[in-house]
């Protein structure tokens, strides 16, 4: 069973109520679009969630990658409290300039190496959202302007390559190029203008290349998908293509970026070959606490393709979200969680092999830094998570078939300890 903490005297959480009447409440007044697993979370610190009877747990999910500098980081909480007791956090109007806009765009554009270099080297420029799914959509702009600006391409008639399992959101457009049936099944009529290629086959990539290609957009390793690593050298060959045939490469790092995978961006596994024209991040650049993505790309094709009236957001951007975002990217450089992300990965993959080694149930391993799945051999990782949620542990599933390991980057040895026992006692038995 998950462990009690007595220390907790005081109420928890947001309300008094009791677990039933959040069911209820969910049950009857929420769309059940989420299969959730029965914990009703009341606080969040650090790497651990604690449920109303002070039951805590360890959350093996972190949001998805939001929760990289673990929940409730004590310098994004200051930053925010900060910004509402001295009124400057609220959202603007965007007809005006606001200090933390300005100085979270500064930040963003420069702390990644110049994208698309083939554009010029006049540095990054950045375009704010809300969640991940909007900045996806406003790189699929991008891409579809440039191909019909640059190359001639008739309106309506741009290309865009994706991949396999993929996974960019939930909105329209990004369901209509999903290969999940689930995700788009009935929601017709679906945005025309993708085509897809197995993850990691360059070879068919190549093939799908015509006329009207503009672009290809990428996770650089699959989150939602599985879990999945692309070949070695995948990225730099995707570089090379793009380069050869003029396409706007878009990399997805909204859930595999800022740390989670062991580097500061997924594509920084294969050197500086690899860099895309545009990345997409949100989740965990603004720790947690509000919702900010950006599409970040070289400043040329931004400005190719954006100026007044071509996009907006009234809170994309807006000034709580930026310091939030200011403060939680100085957390991760700060207190290097990517370099802790590496290291603490390294040590928890190699402790979870040994369990895999053991047990026979698991099919195979993967990952890297804080990002690891392990793929069960009778497809239903839910089963698992099931009983390590019994045991004070908070996972789910990727793609059905495989346990998803994406703690906060925070996480100590002893939170390794205590994970690598409950997943033991779980596939071992
Ligand atoms: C790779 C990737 N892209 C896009 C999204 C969508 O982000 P959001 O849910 O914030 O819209 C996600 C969310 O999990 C994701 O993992």
């Amino acid at each position: 069973m998950a462990e009690t903490n007595t220390m907790t005297k005081a109420p928890i959480g947001f309300s008094a109520l009791p677990d039933a009447d959040i069911y209820h409440a969910e049950q009857n007044f929420g769309a059940h679009h989420y299969g959730r697993i029965d914990l009703v979370v009341r606080k969040a610190e650090g790497c651990w969630l604690t449920n109303q009877d002070g039951n805590t747990y360890f959350d093996c999910l972190a949001a998805y990658s939001a929760a990289n500098q673990g929940h409730h980081h004590p310098k994004v909480v200051q930053a925010l409290v900060d910004a509402l007791n001295n009124n400057y956090g609220s959202v603007i109007s965007n007809v005006v300039y606001t200090d933390s806009l300005g100085v979270m765009l500064k930040k963003v554009a420069t702390m990644i190496p110049q994208l698309g270099p083939r554009f010029g080297a006049k540095g990054n420029k950045v375009l704010p959202k809300n969640g991940g799914v909007e900045s996806v959509e406003t790189a699929i702009k991008l891409a579809r302007f440039y191909g019909y600006k640059k190359k001639g391409i008739t309106d309506g008639k741009q290309e865009i390559i994706v991949f396999d399992r993929n996974f960019h959101g939930r909105m329209i457009t990004t369901v209509s190029f999903s290969t999940t049936n689930k995700y788009k099944e009935g929601f017709g009529p679906l945005t025309p203008g993708f085509v897809a290629a197995p993850y990691g086959d360059l070879e068919a990539v190549e093939k799908l290349i015509n006329k009207n290609t503009c672009g290809i957009l990428i996770e650089p390793m699959q989150g939602e998908g599985g879990m999945w690593i692309p070949p070695d050298g995948f990225l730099k060959q995707l570089r090379q293509l793009a380069d050869k045939h003029d396409l706007v490469l878009m990399f997805d790092e909204i859930q595999v970026g800022l740390g989670r995978t062991g580097k500061m961006f997924a594509f920084e596994h294969e050197g500086d070959d690899a860099i895309p024209d545009v990345i997409i991040l949100g989740k965990a650049i603004s720790g947690g606490l509000i919702p900010l993505s950006v599409m970040v790309a070289n400043s040329e094709l931004m400005d190719m393709a954006f100026w007044p009236g071509r996009d907006g957001s009234t809170y994309g951007g807006y000034p709580m979200a930026c310091v939030a975002a200011n403060a939680a990217i100085d957390v991760i450089v700060d207190e290097d969680l990517v370099g802790r992300s590496a290291t603490m990965g390294a040590k928890l993959k190699a402790k979870i092999e040994d369990v895999a080694s053991r047990s026979k149930h698991v099919k195979e391993v993967r990952g890297r830094g804080l990002f690891i799945g392990i793929e069960v051999n009778n497809g239903d990782a839910m089963h698992y998570c099931r009983q390590l949620l019994e045991n004070g542990v908070l996972a789910n599933d990727s793609y059905g078939h495989t346990i998803r390991i994406s703690p906060p980057l925070v996480l100590t040895d002893a939170d390794i300890d205590y994970l690598v026992e409950r997943l033991e006692k779980v596939l071992i038995g």
